[in-house]
């Protein structure tokens, strides 16, 4: 066993990040349509509560604040100094009032808010820490949603889609542990998540709602039959999720492509 079948390194991952933080925005180009798609399906709506979990150098933070507005908040956890330090400064050139950033590993970090949706965008070894989901979900409101995305093993039928997974998951991440269904230990405390696969299998995007309140309380109505937003947010509807669909064959068809329930 090598030490990428262990547990996440927080030294390792230290070093690996502070060494990035200068190009990291250049590399993550290629990844942006996914990006995009994650934080669209968080479902948001002006005035919501978001945590950006590792958030990195606040990459998603325009399209987070073009979702939210003013009147909304963005938490960004994030244990990297020189990471941060980015996601600081591009706070400051746009003026928003409305982030906190929190400098502190995840599973240690003193969440100041509950929240209404919680993005782990390319959060790998955050993923494989249950008690850093532990600590995000319990700063979760109920109707939450949950989006995670990042890179994930092919599967064998395209396994040569693995050569490229293989050096971008060792350039950013400490494990290789979990990297199958990275999102299965955040769906273990959510609940069950829709899965998509995009760039042929190597990207996975995982959707879910943390523990819905009785009916009558939900934040978001769910009404009878297929629809799950009576009112489809603004982005999702443009991307064609307002409407999703019934299971057939342990299958969700939600806007493009098919997604299984993990
Ligand atoms: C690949 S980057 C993703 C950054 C951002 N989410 C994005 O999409 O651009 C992973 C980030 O997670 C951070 N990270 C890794 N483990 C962490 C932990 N336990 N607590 C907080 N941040 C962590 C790293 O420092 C790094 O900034």
């Amino acid at each position: 066993m090598t030490k990428r079948d262990a547990d996440p390194d927080r030294s390792a991952a230290l070093a690996q990040y502070r060494d990035r933080a200068g190009f990291y925005d250049l590399e993550l180009a290629l990844f942006r349509p996914i990006r995009r798609e994650a934080i669209v399906r968080l479902a948001l709506r002006s005035g919501d509560t978001v945590l950006d979990v590792g958030c990195g150098t606040g990459l998603s933070f325009e399209q987070l604040q073009q979702d939210i507005g003013a009147k909304g908040r963005i938490v960004g956890l994030e244990q990297c100094p020189e990471m941060l330090q980015q996601a600081r400064d591009r706070i400051g050139q746009s003026h928003w009032k409305n982030v906190t950033t929190l400098c502190a590993p995840v599973e240690m970090a003193e969440i100041p808010v509950m929240a209404d949706a919680a993005l782990f965008h390319f959060t790998h070894d955050i993923l494989r820490q249950p008690e850093a989901i532990a600590n995000v979900v319990r700063h979760l409101k109920p109707g939450a949603h949950v989006v995670a995305a990042g890179l994930q093993w092919a599967g064998p039928w395209i396994w040569p889609i693995n050569w490229f997974v293989l050096p971008a998951a060792l350039h950013s991440t400490t494990t290789l542990e979990g990297l199958g269904r990275p999102w299965d230990k955040l769906a273990g405390l959510v609940g069950p998540m829709e899965v998509q696969a995009r760039f042929l299998g190597a990207v996975y995007i995982a959707s879910g709602v943390y523990g819905e309140r009785p009916v009558g309380l939900r934040r978001r109505s769910k009404p009878k039959g297929d629809a799950v937003h009576a009112r489809p947010p603004q982005g999702a509807a443009a991307a064609g999720l307002g409407q999703r669909h019934p299971a057939r064959n342990g299958e969700f068809p939600i806007g493009r492509g098919v997604a299984k329930r993990a």
